[in-house]
């Protein structure tokens, strides 16, 4: 058996059917995994500055990057699924996330309440505009299901995005 066939062989019960085409597939999984990692990493960032926020808007930081966290984290398996009911493989560790994820970590020691609110707006406003990104490859391929998800996505990061740059006003 050649390399190339049992490679196939071994993909052949990941190919979940489906008749969007195989570039499809590869095009909009490719798409959606870089969008998972960024949903992780965020989610990481945002539960960071939800643990380590400090200062007089203490009540107020800590419970909205608290909601904030939870609406990336239950985004990250929709996407997932998706990418599996278009017979794409998905993410499947730590590592393959951080390779992948295009949202900076943030690991300084201290970081004001004002630089936090700041970063996750940038950071949101920038994943709604991967969204985007991502919507207009689901197009090209006629993948309807997956752009209405992923509108629902960007109102979602929208409103983060308003609630961030609402509360760090001056
Ligand atoms: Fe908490």
């Amino acid at each position: 058996m050649k390399k190339s066939d049992a490679k196939t062989r071994r993909m052949a019960p990941l190919q979940t059917p489906t008749d969007l085409g195989a570039q499809a597939t590869k095009d909009i999984s490719a798409a959606l995994n870089l969008l998972l990692a960024d949903l992780f990493a965020l989610y990481g960032k945002t539960k960071n500055f939800h643990w380590h926020v400090s200062g007089p808007h203490f009540r107020d930081y800590h419970l909205l990057l608290d909601e904030q966290a939870d609406q990336l984290y239950a985004t990250t398996d929709p996407v997932a699924e998706r990418v599996r009911k278009l017979g794409g493989p998905t993410l499947r560790s730590i590592g393959q996330i951080s390779r992948l994820q295009r949202v900076a970590d943030n690991d300084a020691d201290y970081v004001t309440p004002g630089d936090m609110i700041a970063e996750l707006r940038e950071d949101n406003q920038a994943l709604a505009s991967r969204m985007r990104q991502a919507h207009v490859v689901c197009d090209e391929h006629g993948d309807v299901a997956t752009a209405s998800l992923i509108e629902v996505w960007i109102d979602e990061a929208e409103r983060r995005v308003w609630f961030l740059y609402e509360t760090g006003r001056k």
